[in-house]
C-alpha cells in the first residue's frame, strides 16, 4: 500500500549529494560489435584458466552445443518486461546466491521452482498484476570475488569463483581452475533447464495445484497458514469459474511462464551460447534468457559492457553503495541506445542504511534522461555480515526494510518500483536470520549450506512475500 509505514532509516531525506546532469559517455564503443569483440577490452574477474590449450578446446565444444534457451522466449520475456516498466507487471527474481553441481538434484530444483511459484502466487494475487519469475537458476555457477586469492592456514590459495571454475574445497588443488567445469556447467544447466520446463508445462505449476504446493513443514507454521487460507481462496475462484461454465483447463492455468537468469561472468562461456537467430538475424546469448552484470565488472571500457551491449537479452544491471551516477547513466545508454523497454533492469543494492540516500538522486536522473528502466530492489547484497557465530548472514529485517524504503522512495520520485531480486532457496537452511521463526545467531549453524551468501530459506521467502503484498496490495 502506497501509505504503509516508513521503515526505519527511511526518513523522506530526498535531497542527497549533488547530482551531476546526464552527460554523453567519453568512452566510445569499438565501432562494430561481434560476438568475440570483448575480447579487445579489459574483463575483469575471469578465472586464470592454467591449461589455455583445453580451455580453447571445450570453448569450441560448447558453440556448437544446443542453445539452452531460444531466442522467442527471450522475446517475450523482454515483452513482459516492457510491462513491467509501465507498472503494468512485476518482476519476482530469486534463486540461490551461487548454484554447486552436487545440489543439481530433482528436489532441489523442484523446491526452489515452488517457493518463487508460491511467491508469484501471493504477489499476483495482492497486486492483481501478472509477476514475471526470473530464476537465478539453470547457469548461476560463477561468481565474481573480491580477493582473487585468500589465506588459509597461512597458504595463499585462488578464491572460489563458482562450480565453473573451481570447487569450494578451500585446498590449493581444488581451487585451481578446470576448463572442464566450464562444460560440466552447460551439462547441469541443461538438465536443470529440462526440469524446470518438465514442472512447468506438465501440470506441477498448474494454479489447481497451489494448495499442494505447500510443502509439510511450511503448512504447520504461521507462513504456511496464511497462505493456505490465500490457496482456498484461489481454489473457491477455480471451483465457482467451473460452476458457471468457464473452463480453467487452460494454458494460463495449467503451465507457468518461467524463464532463466545468472551473472554474465564468464565471457569465453558466455560467448560460446551465443548464436544468430535465424528469424530476426539479431545475436542472443542463449545461456540464459536474461543476464545480469554484476557491481564488480560494469566499467564502461570493459568486457562485460562491449558483450552484452551486442546481445539482445534482457539484461540486469546491478547498482551498489559506489556508484557514480555518470557511469550508471553512459553504461544504460550504451546498453540500451535504442532506449527499448524491457530491455534494462536496475537491480539496486544499496542496504538498508544507505538506501535512503543513494536511491532518489539515481532515481531522478535516471527520470530525466527520459531512459525506460525496470526499478527492482536487491536487498540482499548490502545487508550482509558477520555474525557472532562467524557465519556470514544477513537479517531479515534488515532485507524488509530496504525493501519497504525501494518501495517509498519510488512513490516519492514518482517511479515505479517494478521488481524484488532475492537469494533465496527452497530448502530450510538456516543461513539468515530472524522472520517468523526468529531465527537466531545461535542456530545459523544448525543447517548453513552456502558455499556463497547466505539466502532466505522458504519460510522466510514466503514471508516476505507477505509483507511486499501488504506494499503492493491494491
Ligand atoms: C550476486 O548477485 O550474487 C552478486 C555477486 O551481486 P553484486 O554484483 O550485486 O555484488
Ligand atoms: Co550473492
Amino acid at each position: 500500500m502506497n501509505d504503509g509505514t516508513t521503515a526505519p532509516g527511511c526518513g523522506l531525506k530526498l535531497r542527497a549529494k549533488s547530482e551531476t546532469p546526464p552527460q554523453k559517455t567519453s568512452v566510445e564503443p569499438s565501432l562494430t560489435w561481434s560476438k568475440s569483440s570483448w575480447q579487445q577490452h579489459p574483463a575483469k574477474q575471469q578465472p586464470k584458466w592454467p591449461d589455455k590449450e583445453r580451455y580453447d578446446e571445450i570453448i569450441r565444444t560448447l558453440s556448437l552445443l544446443p542453445p539452452l534457451v531460444f531466442a522467442g522466449e527471450i522475446r517475450d520475456l523482454k515483452t513482459m518486461l516492457a510491462k513491467a516498466v509501465k507498472g503494468e507487471a512485476f518482476l519476482l527474481q530469486g534463486g540461490d546466491c551461487s548454484e554447486e553441481f552436487s545440489r543439481c538434484t530433482a528436489p532441489n530444483i523442484r523446491e526452489t521452482l515452488k517457493v518463487l511459484l508460491q511467491m508469484a502466487v501471493i504477489l499476483t494475487y495482492a497486486g492483481n498484476k501478472p509477476v514475471v519469475k526470473v530464476g537465478r537458476i539453470a547457469g548461476q555457477y560463477a561468481k565474481p570475488r573480491s580477493s582473487d586469492t585468500e589465506k588459509v592456514n597461512g597458504i595463499e590459495i585462488p578464491s572460489y569463483r563458482g562450480d565453473m571454475a573451481n570447487a569450494a574445497e578451500p585446498i590449493l588443488a581444488a581451487r585451481i581452475p578446470d576448463p572442464e567445469r566450464l562444460l560440466k556447467g552447460y551439462h547441469m544447466s541443461a538438465a536443470t533447464m529440462n526440469l524446470l520446463r518438465a514442472f512447468t508445462r506438465g501440470g506441477f505449476s498448474s494454479l489447481h495445484r497451489v494448495q499442494a504446493w505447500n510443502q509439510e513443514f511450511v503448512k504447520q507454521s504461521p507462513m504456511g497458514r496464511s497462505y493456505e487460507r490465500m490457496a482456498k481462496q484461489i481454489s473457491y475462484a477455480l471451483k465457482f469459474m467451473e460452476t458457471i461454465g468457464i473452463s480453467t483447463d487452460i494454458p494460463q492455468m495449467k503451465e507457468a511462464q518461467f524463464f532463466t537468469s545468472h551473472e554474465a561472468l564468464f565471457l569465453g562461456y558466455e560467448e560460446a551460447l551465443t548464436r544468430e537467430d535465424s528469424i530476426t538475424g539479431g545475436w542472443y546469448d542463449c545461456s540464459a534468457h536474461m543476464l545480469w552484470i554484476g557491481d564488480r565488472t560494469r566499467q564502461l571500457d570493459g568486457a562485460h559492457i562491449e558483450f552484452l551491449r551486442g546481445v539482445r537479452n534482457p539484461l540486469g544491471i546491478k547498482v551498489g553503495p559506489n556508484y557514480q551516477l555518470d557511469d550508471i547513466l553512459a553504461i544504460i545508454e550504451r546498453l540500451n541506445p535504442e532506449n527499448e523497454p524491457g530491455r534494462i533492469t536496475l537491480i539496486t543494492r544499496f542496504g538498508a542504511k544507505a538506501i535512503d540516500k543513494l536511491l532518489p538522486p539515481l532515481l531522478r536522473a535516471v527520470k530525466n534522461s527520459g531512459f525506460h528502466v525496470l526499478w527492482t530492489c536487491d536487498p540482499m547484497h548490502a545487508n550482509t555480515y558477520s555474525a557472532g557465530s562467524g557465519h556470514k548472514t544477513r537479517d531479515f529485517e534488515n532485507i524488509l526494510s530496504e525493501l519497504r524504503c525501494f518501495f517509498e522512495l519510488n512513490w516519492v520520485a514518482g517511479t515505479i518500483p517494478g521488481g524484488v531480486h532475492f537469494e533465496l532457496t527452497g530448502d530450510d537452511v538456516t543461513e539468515c536470520i530472524g522472520g517468523a521463526r526468529e531465527l537466531s545467531d545461535a542456530q545459523l549453524g544448525l543447517r548453513y549450506l552456502t558455499t556463497c551468501d547466505p539466502r532466505l530459506n522458504a519460510e522466510q521467502s514466503l514471508e516476505m512475500a507477505f509483507q511486499i503484498a501488504e506494499m503492493i496490495r491494491t
